[in-house]
């Protein structure tokens, strides 16, 4: 039997669908246009909600657009922006699907204003928001919020046990509108991966027993086989994925992509970062652990990651006071010297040769040695942080003013918004993050995107069900 003819339509959030779906891809990197025609196809198209773009309107990459010299208020003015944004891209998905599919949103928990931006959106797109998936963290009231706005919502998990935790702690209360589960390949996925402490990037382990773990999870409470889990990462055609079609082991599957949908028309990416895309070779893709958030994340190894791993290893130890390991003084201003180790001080004073004269301290007790462009630009974007995340590892943000923990600022990060406004805008693929999954290298392997051939997604959409 044909691919095709296997893979059955299934229910996701209230309709039968394909369990063919597009993730979500923040900032700006799946839209309103990207998800209507995915669920045009009969799929399920996910706009992203991490800071959209109204189209037409704002100088998105540039952080100084916010009109507010303090921060807390520009912290408002983006969760303005994020809200008129999330309704404007729904509005258009809906016009796209002609009422086919489903249209689904994705937000990250741990980002800046999330419950308001949820409410903001939700309350003004019924009927044309089906479902919301969110990830990164764990987002406990996901459930009550989906539940108020009648929508369906799926967790984001990268093994059974996260699940377990929230449906323990909050789901079971909101279970008549859990639409399903996604499973995030921690170890292959584009964008923020779940790994947790006690897994090893360098050990990956196979989607299938941990999908299977989930799903017997899910029977230990009574959901049963019929809500789907939504298998990502790692995903590229389904002649791969046949023992997974109709497996009752694992109940009810849909596939969820996120690095292919980047490479279609509709694609909302500008056209240098789908050329970038066309060129990836194996293992240019790195999870890596720069992300402010704190999560690792999956990007290509480009200029901007690069820099940041050298600026990482431009890195030594200090002491305030001499002791016997702390004996050389270094002098990053003559009031304040620092004591570096005998061997560590010749390496600082090689990379003061070679021009990274300033040294900035980190919260680990180390300094790390960057360009004097470089502090400036770093000092220059905490000073026009918008607030995006709810917690900054970059800038020490943190929108919990209460919190009795305050974050120290590290110059071992940057700031993600900027970033990811960055490429999404004006297409910066190898001076700004470029999240991509760890098969990216597939696009100049797969004979589909011969000679730079750009597909629609509904070619895209048909040729998944030739099984390629
Ligand atoms: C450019 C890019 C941005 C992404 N951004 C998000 C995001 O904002 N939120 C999210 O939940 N997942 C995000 N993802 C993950 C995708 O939704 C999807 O689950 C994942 O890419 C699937 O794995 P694949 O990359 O192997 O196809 C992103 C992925 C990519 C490639
Ligand atoms: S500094 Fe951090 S919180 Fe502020 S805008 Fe940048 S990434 Fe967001």
């Amino acid at each position: 039997m044909s691919i095709k003819d296997q893979l059955k339509e299934i229910e996701i959030s209230g309709a039968r669908v394909l369990p063919l779906v597009e993730g979500g891809k923040g900032i700006a990197a799946s839209d309103g246009l990207s998800a209507g025609s995915w669920a045009a196809m009969d799929g399920v198209g996910t706009i992203s909600a991490v800071n959209p773009h109204v189209p037409g309107q704002g100088d998105y990459a540039n952080m100084k657009s916010y009109s507010s010299s303090i921060r807390l208020e520009r912290h408002k003015e983006m969760i303005e922006r994020a809200i008129a944004g999330g309704i404007a891209q729904a509005r258009i998905a809906y016009e796209t699907a002609c009422r086919r599919g489903r249209i689904h949103i994705n937000v990250l928990w741990e980002m800046g204003g999330v419950d308001e931006i949820l409410h903001g959106i939700l309350s003004k797109v019924k009927g044309m928001v089906h479902g919301v998936t969110c990830g990164a963290g764990m987002p406990f009231r996901l459930g009550e919020i989906c539940a108020k706005y009648d929508v369906k919502y799926y967790p984001i998990v990268s093994s059974a046990r996260a699940f377990g935790i929230l449906w323990k702690r909050a789901y079971n209360k909101f279970s008549q509108w859990l639409g399903g589960v996604v499973y995030e390949d921690p170890w292959l996925a584009g964008g923020h991966n779940g790994l947790s402490n006690n897994e090893d990037e360098a050990q990956p382990e196979s989607p299938e027993p941990r999908v299977r773990e989930l799903r017997n999870v899910m029977r230990s409470f009574g959901i049963g086989d019929l809500l789907p889990i939504f298998m990502a990462g790692g995903v590229w055609c389904l002649s791969e994925w046949v023992n997974w079609i109709n497996n009752p082991d694992l109940g009810t599957i849909a596939f969820q992509f996120g690095t292919r949908p980047l490479l279609t028309q509709e694609s909302p990416i500008p056209i240098t970062w789908k050329k970038k895309l066309l060129t990836l070779k194996r293992g240019d893709v790195v999870l890596n652990r720069f992300s402010p958030t704190g999560f690792p994340s999956s990007a290509v190894k480009n200029n901007m990651l690069i820099n940041l791993q050298q600026r990482s290893a431009r890195q030594v130890p200090f002491s305030a006071v001499p002791d016997a390991t702390y004996t050389r003084p270094f002098y990053q201003s003559p009031r304040t010297p620092l004591f570096l180790t005998s061997t560590d001080y010749d390496d600082a004073m090689r990379w003061v040769k070679e021009g990274f004269v300033v040294g900035m301290k980190t919260p680990s007790r180390t300094i790390i040695f960057v360009t004097a462009e470089e502090s400036q630009e770093i000092m220059h974007d905490r000073l026009h942080c918008i607030g995006c995340l709810s917690a900054c590892k970059f800038s020490g943000w943190r929108q919990d003013a209460d919190s009795k923990v305050p974050i120290v600022p590290d110059p071992r990060y940057f700031c993600i918004q900027k970033s990811l406004q960055r490429i999404a805008s004006e297409g910066d693929a190898e001076n700004a993050l470029m999240f991509c999954g760890h098969q990216g290298y597939r696009f100049a392997e797969d004979d589909f995107y011969k000679d730079g051939y750009i597909p629609t997604v509904k070619e895209l959409v048909e040729r998944l069900q030739t099984g390629l």
